[in-house]
């Protein structure tokens, strides 16, 4: 009962303070900014090893390897693992010295001394203390640097307009796509058939043209399916007829729009935000 006992309560104290957001502390705000510049030979294009992130894991590990070897009462494998977290944390510190002063070399030998101790006490008391450092720089920092070493540049991103056939950037495009929607709506409320289908038709090939993006970051046919598959181009197409019919059926245009307009929405939820964080932090 005991060691069952102790193992949800280190385990939740761990995972209080090594963990991204104490409630407290961030007082629902959440600041990114761009990391050091040091940081970046430990992500591609200049290393495809993310030592710095490998570091992360080891530190993790070593942390939960010392908390269950104590509960084994291994003591002296859970001071090996301790001796791995404190070896890690050190050298951490060396590879992003602009962050050096998030690592307390104090509490990490706190917490190696403590596990020497083998007091239980101690070392739950050092393992939260030592803890603290890790979730004060990922409150910081590690939303960032996932965004902007993880994720792609959309900005490099360029669509061949198919209406003014030029190539633009993704950005600019996208003001495209949306001012052909605008116009078609503005068109459809004043009921000016001529314009709806002027603009309509733009837009439809505007749709049409976002799925060229696609395959510039995915390859596999079923991620691009999964947001512009069948029924977005279905949608479009009968969109299309419609507006190419002798007598345009403006309500039956009106009705066909939000199958549209759902992928837009999709595609943002997953695009837009970190393209949107990613292109802040990089200015
Ligand atoms: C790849 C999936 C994708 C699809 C599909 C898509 N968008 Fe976008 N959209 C983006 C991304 C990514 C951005 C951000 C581009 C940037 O800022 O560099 C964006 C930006 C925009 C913006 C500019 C927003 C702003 O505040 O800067 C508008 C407006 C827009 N999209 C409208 C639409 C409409 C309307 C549709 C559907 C007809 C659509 N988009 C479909 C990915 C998509
Ligand atoms: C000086 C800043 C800093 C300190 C101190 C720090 N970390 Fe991190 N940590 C980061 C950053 C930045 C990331 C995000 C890296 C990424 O996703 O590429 C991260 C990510 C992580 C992750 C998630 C890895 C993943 O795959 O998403 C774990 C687990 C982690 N750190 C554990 C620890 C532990 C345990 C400690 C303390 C012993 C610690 N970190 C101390 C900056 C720090
Ligand atoms: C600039 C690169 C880029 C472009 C352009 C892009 N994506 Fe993505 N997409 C990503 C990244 C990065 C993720 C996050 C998952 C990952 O890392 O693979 C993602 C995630 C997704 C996901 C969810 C996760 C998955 O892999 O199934 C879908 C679905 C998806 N994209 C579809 C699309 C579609 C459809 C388009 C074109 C309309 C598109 N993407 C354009 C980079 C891109």
């Amino acid at each position: 009962m005991k060691k069952i006992f102790f193992i949800s309560l280190i385990s939740s104290l761990l995972f209080a303070h090594e963990g991204h957001f104490s409630k407290d502390e961030n007082n629902g705000k959440l600041i990114l900014k761009k990391p050091p510049e040091s940081l970046k030979k430990y992500y591609p294009p200049h290393s495809e090893k993310f030592e710095f992130l490998s570091n992360m894991h080891t530190m993790s590990t070593a942390f939960y390897g010392v908390q269950l070897n104590i509960n084994d009462d291994n003591w002296e494998r859970a001071l090996e693992w301790a001796k791995k977290l404190l070896e890690t944390y050190k050298e951490t510190a060396k590879m992003v010295p602009e962050w050096k002063d998030y690592f307390d070399f104090q509490k990490a030998d706190n917490y190696l001394k403590a596990v020497e101790s083998r007091n239980v006490d101690m070392v739950i008391k050092a393992s939260q203390e030592l803890g603290k450092t890790c979730a004060k720089c990922h409150q910081d920092n590690e939303i960032a640097v996932k965004i902007y070493y993880r994720f792609p540049n959309f900005e490099k991103i360029k669509v061949e307009d198919p209406i003014e056939f030029t190539e633009m950037k993704l950005e600019e495009f996208m003001k495209k796509l949306t001012n052909s929607m605008k116009a078609l709506n503005v068109y459809l409320s004043q009921n000016n058939t001529e314009k709806v289908q002027e603009h309509g038709i733009n837009f439809v090939e505007r749709a049409r043209a976002v799925k060229e993006t696609c395959s510039k970051c995915h390859t596999r046919e079923q991620e691009i399916e999964a947001i512009t598959g069948k029924d977005y181009d279905q949608a479009l197409n009968k969109l299309e007829e419609l507006l190419n019919s002798d007598s345009v059926d403006l309500t039956e245009v009106k009705n066909i729009l939000p199958k549209i307009t759902v992928t837009c929405y999709t595609c943002h939820n997953v695009h837009l935000i970190p393209a949107k964080i990613k292109s802040a932090l990089m200015k």
